[in-house]
């Protein structure tokens, strides 16, 4: 059996998470590995009500923040942590630093460290790759779709400057997604199966 291993994919809207965690998920599986991919915020009903919540402009970042959490925590639980049990690889499109990121550049009352602290019972990723991309192309990819409140350019370059700082600081990998997606998961591809060599 392969040994388990918890792989998120973070990075500003746009960034194309969601497509290169499926396009890793392939990759992974014709390779042989069992892999279970979620993303956040998650199916539960904690998450369905978050996702419902960031098309609400009404709703202070305090709660935002805390629903995260808790979706999170359900999350990790329930379904994360089961799944790196029975030895499966993981990839969560967007997991904790998403919420370090996203819900601390909102307000001054809004601490890293609160938002850690508050999300402190979950496991932590062993490998975190921040997708970094330009807001101007990220805004340019999303023109035909409906904006939810958090896609603003401002937003975006906070976002954007947060994740790039959070990634010196806890040497996350970062990897540039203006280029286009084939380029990209190569590089995604070869950092994951470099880690994978090391475990075994
Ligand atoms: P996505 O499904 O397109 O990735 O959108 C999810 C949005 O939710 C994205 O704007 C980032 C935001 N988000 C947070 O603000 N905090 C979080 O903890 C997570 C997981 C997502």
């Amino acid at each position: 059996m392969h040994e388990s291993l918890f792989i998120a994919l973070e990075g500003g809207d746009a960034a194309g998470t969601t497509t290169h965690c499926h396009l890793l998920k392939g990759f992974l599986e014709s390779k042989g590995f069992k892999v279970y991919l979620t993303q956040e915020p998650s199916s539960n009903k904690i998450g369905i009500l978050v996702r419902e919540f960031l098309k609400n402009k009404d709703i202070p970042p305090t709660t935002d923040a805390l629903l995260f959490a808790a979706d999170r925590d359900l999350h990790y639980r329930n379904e994360i942590k089961k799944k790196l049990d029975e030895g499966y690889i993981v990839i969560s499109d967007r997991y904790i630093e998403s919420s370090i990121v996203y819900q601390s550049v909102q307000s001054d009352n809004i601490s890293v460290d609160w938002v850690k602290e508050i999300n402190k019972f979950v496991g932590l990723p062993d490998i975190t790759i921040i997708l970094d991309i330009d807001p101007k192309i990220a805004l340019a990819r999303k023109e035909t779709e409906e904006l939810e409140k958090f896609e603003v350019s401002s937003f975006l370059n906070k976002v954007r400057n947060l994740y790039l700082t959070r990634a010196k600081d806890e040497n996350y990998y970062i990897i540039s997604s203006d280029d286009i997606i084939e380029i990209v998961q190569d590089k995604i591809q070869t950092l994951v199966i470099n880690k994978l060599k090391n475990l075994s």
